[in-house]
């Protein structure tokens, strides 16, 4: 497995990272997912050389952060372990969960992820989404302390904007992102990335599979009873428009002799700007199919395919 060094960090990470937001078991985001499962896909991760394992508060309430407590149970040195706070649980009717990355909630969230990660110190923790109603300078200087306490090892941020990134840093160190980016959702590659290059700043893209519909598996037919059923890319004129992307990918995958999930890894592990993207996976057969989108080289004709492909912006992507 290749290691990536995490910007200006001294931790390395393997150059994918297994994402466990469906590992919070919740039926309407991700349908059934089985513990056992889950348990043995983050061994069989860890068995096959990824390090890096994102979860987070929010994923099924706690249930994603107690799943891989136990499954790295006696094998917490081999883990560089993400989690994050700022998205607090909800009793709204919606169950929107509510932002908030005031000190004293982080230390709160802090205290308690370390306790279902049963654990006594996070690689690396993320504020999930920005916090309109906290100044970034009492969030940065919580964290900053956590860092200096030795109970998180490095600062990252979620889904931010280079503007809110420029403003954190005025207040303590930022040293890594985790954008959404993929195929077909790219524009963290027109300001992040560069952004994050020249600060020395790990970029960790989240959701490159776009919830599994970049392996290949959906068709027109399909139709979703899960967190995809509001996803607009599984909606109307743009899932099919996305089908069509999918379709010709598989022709490009084909000449590699393989899939499109592994193309559409390749591709995003070794877009510049990229350290390791973190990918989805509910057992250890999709696991095994993704670890094939390493170790091979994609040409830059087909690239250059690739891009007239998925061409102009995708809509809101
Ligand atoms: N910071 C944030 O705001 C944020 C947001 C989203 C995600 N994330 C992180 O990024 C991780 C990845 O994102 P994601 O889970 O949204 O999306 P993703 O990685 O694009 O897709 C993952 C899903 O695709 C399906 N899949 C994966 N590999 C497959 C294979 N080989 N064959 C068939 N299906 C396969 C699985 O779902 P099915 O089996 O149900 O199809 C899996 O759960 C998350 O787990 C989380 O850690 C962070």
């Amino acid at each position: 497995m290749e290691h990536r060094r995490l910007g200006h960090t001294q931790l390395d990470v393997s150059a994918i990272g297994l994402g466990t937001w469906a590992m919070g078991a919740t039926v309407e985001t991700w349908g059934h997912v089985d513990d056992r499962e889950s348990i043995a896909t983050i061994h069989y991760a860890l068995d096959h050389g990824i390090n890096l394992i994102d979860t987070a508060p929010i994923y099924g309430l706690g249930h994603s952060e107690e799943v891989v407590g136990k499954a790295i149970r006696g094998r917490r040195s081999e883990v560089i372990l993400a989690t994050k706070c700022g998205l607090l649980f909800s009793n709204s009717p919606d169950h929107q969960p509510q932002r908030c990355l005031s000190p004293q909630s982080v230390r709160r969230e802090c205290e308690e992820s370390l306790r279902r990660l049963q654990t006594d110190v996070i690689d690396l923790y993320f504020c999930h989404w920005p916090d309109p109603a906290t100044p970034i300078r009492e969030t940065m200087e919580v964290l900053t302390k956590l860092l200096h306490e030795g109970t998180i090892r490095a600062i990252g941020l979620s889904n931010f904007s280079c503007e809110q990134i420029a403003a954190a840093r005025e207040f303590g160190p930022v040293h890594v992102l985790q954008p959404p980016f993929s195929m077909l959702a790219r524009r963290a590659a027109d300001d992040l990335f560069p952004y994050c290059l020249e600060h020395e700043i790990a970029v960790l893209p989240h959701s490159p599979l776009v919830k599994g519909l970049l392996t290949g598996k959906f068709t027109a037919e399909d139709t979703f009873d899960d967190i995809r059923q509001h996803d607009p890319d599984f909606i109307g004129n743009r899932f099919h428009r996305n089908l069509r992307i999918v379709d010709a990918l598989k022709e490009i995958a084909a000449r590699y002799d393989k899939t499109v999930a592994q193309l559409a890894i390749n591709w995003t592990c070794n877009f510049p700007g990229v350290t390791a993207p973190l990918i989805g996976a509910k057992r250890p057969t999709q696991l095994t199919e993704n670890l094939g989108g390493l170790g091979w080289e994609l040409s830059d004709d087909d690239r250059a395919r690739i891009d007239a492909l998925i061409g102009g912006p995708a809509d809101g992507a």
